[in-house]
């Protein structure tokens, strides 16, 4: 509907334009259209999927007609819907999210989960907590609320990225207002709250050879800062936060840094004779460097 031609008429009622709009991202491409269409038309009545569901027959405003017809048009341009509503669910939370920051992915919750079984392993009542890169800021503060007691520290190199980050803070509220946020290039420049217990990021680590191959979502997106490794070196994230780590972390502290799902033997390699090991994902794919200082 949102570039039909004249002729087609306009939706009258919140279902016609359901119909109407899951038609239209069909048209366009989109594999969930179903699911976006429902997602995007509520967005604009200002309701969920189930109270749309509930009136289907509620007549359009003329508000409510043309902010659904922008987002659908929008998605149907292929920008993401989290960037249309505004909004990603990340480990039971919803995270402000805007074109300045990756969307946050379900497969970075392993990430949290395993930072957490690391500091139940060792009992730390108030572990400092450091995130290299972290964008919406959904790794630090879902630890700072996750492990009451943890001094959590989360750095990111985009001044735009950290205004959302310091948004969701104040949003979500308790521990999560406590995190201090650095601009700054990589991890060094936090030492002086150091030593830490505990390391997490999730680094830019697609390789830039393969930008032709990633969903126009992604590729005309989101913002390549976050997703492109320095070019012609996928590992730069995985190298850098091994000699960072040396420097940042306590004995006995962990690094723990998500991969790419083919990263997973190059990322021991490089561990050397650290101790280290790769965890996988729901996929069994390797996701995630963990190193421990000894
Ligand atoms: C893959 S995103 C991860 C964002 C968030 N932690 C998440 O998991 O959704 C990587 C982040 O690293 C940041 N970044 C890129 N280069 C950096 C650098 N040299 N120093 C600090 N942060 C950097 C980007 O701005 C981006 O926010």
């Amino acid at each position: 509907m949102a570039s039909a031609s004249a002729s087609e008429p306009l939706p009258r009622t919140a279902g016609e334009m359901l119909r109407m709009g899951r038609e239209f991202l069909a048209r366009k491409g989109v594999a969930e259209a179903r699911l976006d269409a429902e997602l995007l038309v509520a967005h604009a009545l200002g309701c969920d999927r189930l109270h749309l569901f509930l009136d289907l027959e509620r007549p359009l405003t003329a508000d409510e007609l043309a902010r659904g017809r922008e987002l659908l048009a929008r998605r149907g341009k292929r920008e993401p819907v989290a960037y249309l509503t505004g909004n990603r669910e990340f480990y039971g939370r919803v995270f402000h999210v805007n074109a300045s920051v990756l969307i946050p992915r379900s497969e970075t919750e392993l990430l949290v989960d395993l930072a957490r079984a690391s500091v139940r392993e060792r009992a730390l009542a108030a572990p400092r907590i450091l995130d290299v890169g972290t964008g919406s800021g959904v790794l630090a503060l879902t630890l700072a609320l996750e492990l009451p007691g943890s001094r959590v520290t989360a750095v990111d190199l985009s001044a735009a990225a950290l205004t959302v980050a310091r948004a969701n803070a104040e949003r979500l509220g308790g521990a999560a207002r406590e995190v201090v946020f650095l601009e700054a290039d990589g991890g060094l420049p936090a030492r002086s709250s150091g030593p830490f217990d505990l390391l997490v990021s999730n680094p830019p680590y697609v390789a830039r050879e393969v930008q032709g191959s990633l969903s126009p979502e992604v590729r005309d997106h989101e913002p390549a800062l976050a997703l492109f490794a320095p070019a012609g070196d996928p590992h730069h994230w995985v190298r850098r936060l091994l000699a960072e780590a040396d420097e940042l972390l306590a004995p006995g502290g962990v690094l723990l840094v998500e991969l790419g799902h083919d990263q997973g033997d190059e990322a021991l390699r490089l561990a050397g004779d650290r101790p280290a090991r790769v965890h996988r994902d729901l996929a069994r794919l390797p996701r995630v460097l963990e190193v421990r200082r000894p």
